[in-house]
């Protein structure tokens, strides 16, 4: 099975419709802007750091359609302005983006195939970059927990939201292969069920022991004892370490302050927005209120006319995290201090 990846001709950026999941393995063919757009917004394709390899592919297959003239990096730009806007928290999308159209700036003055060709080893870059720093990070993680543990995740943070291990589940899933035993309690994270549908099927398939759980009960289990610690991904983590992730971490990072469990952010560093001081310059993407009310039960949930109010992230406070989990290191408060040591930011 593979998240996404680019098509053997390179024409085309194929994924796993994760829509179908648990039920359906389905794999999708996009060649256009309309059908790439339409994939990242559905979620078709989606967590942080597989949005963005999607759409380094994505601006390589979409730059071969464009005409060889004076245009093409205008042209190229306004593709990944498109691309950008169909999901506004996970800043994979555009720093995937913005590197493709630096890369063509760099090389605009190369013949035509020449300048595709370099286009389409930064996309590759970016993938490889990616599954690189998932294994360093799942490395790192191993460090902070032993066999035995109780692991709390929210969201989906595994392969299915990046290249390989993932981010938040790469320790477990590296643990497992050698020889940890771990426990771990999937909250099914509403609306979407991304613990439900993806979460407890890559654990599940990879032999790990997984308990789905309704999210409102993730603070029973911590007052129970069953939790050691809490693992979740990211989609944008501010200079000063406040952590943008799927709708609901924030609580979970709370119980955990108040249970005195650790609470883990595991971090690729394409996910580390400098530009964004703080969790105030996130934007938080807002979908359709269809998704609380109409999928996935039989019948509606709520009255038509009820209004629902569905932000997709919240902000966790830097003060909450216990340690942010990189490629390059372990971080810890205050995160404007290590952060930026790690990654050699002034
Ligand atoms: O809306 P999604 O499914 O794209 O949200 C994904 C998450 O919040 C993940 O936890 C995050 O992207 C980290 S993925 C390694």
């Amino acid at each position: 099975m593979f998240t996404v990846r680019l098509s053997d001709d390179g024409r085309a950026v194929e994924i796993l419709d994760q829509t179908l999941l648990p039920n359906v393995i389905k794999y999708l063919r996009l060649e256009t802007a309309d059908d790439i757009y339409e994939a990242i917004f559905s979620l078709r394709v989606r967590g942080a750091p597989a949005i963005g390899v999607a759409a380094g592919f994505a601006m390589y297959v979409l730059a071969q359609k464009l005409p060889d003239d004076e245009a093409f990096l205008e042209r190229l730009r306004l593709t990944g302005e498109y691309l950008c806007s169909s999901r506004p928290t996970a800043v994979n999308l555009s720093y995937a983006v913005c590197r493709m159209i630096a890369t063509a700036d760099a090389n605009a003055e190369l013949p035509y195939e020449q300048r595709l060709s370099v286009l389409k080893k930064e996309c590759m870059a970016i993938y490889n970059e990616d599954r690189a720093m998932c294994r360093a990070i799942s490395e790192n993680g191993l460090t902070l927990v032993k066999s035995g543990d109780g692991i709390l995740t929210h969201c989906n943070a595994g392969a299915l939201a990046a290249t390989e291990y993932g981010t938040g589940l790469g320790t477990l899933l590296l643990g497992k292969e050698q020889g940890y035993d771990f426990k771990v309690y999937s909250d099914e994270t509403r609306p979407l069920l991304q613990g439900a549908r993806l979460t407890s099927f890559e654990l599940n398939h990879a032999g790990i022991d997984v308990t789905l759980i309704c999210d409102n009960a993730a603070s029973l289990l911590m007052k129970q004892g069953k939790i050691n610690a809490c693992f979740v991904g990211c989609d944008r983590v501010a200079a000063n370490g406040d952590v943008a992730n799927k709708i609901g971490t924030r609580s979970v990072a709370i119980n955990a302050k108040y249970h005195n469990i650790p609470f883990y952010v595991f971090c690729p560093s394409s996910t580390i927005d400098f530009d964004c001081k703080n969790g105030d310059d996130i934007t938080i993407e807002e979908r359709s209120g269809d998704e609380i009310k109409n999928m996935f039960f039989k019948k509606p949930m709520a009255e038509n006319e009820v209004k629902c109010y569905n932000p997709a992230f919240d902000v966790t406070d830097a003060e909450l995290v216990t340690a942010i989990i990189t490629e390059k290191g372990i971080a810890r408060y205050p995160y404007t201090k290590s952060l930026a040591e790690l990654f050699g930011k002034d």
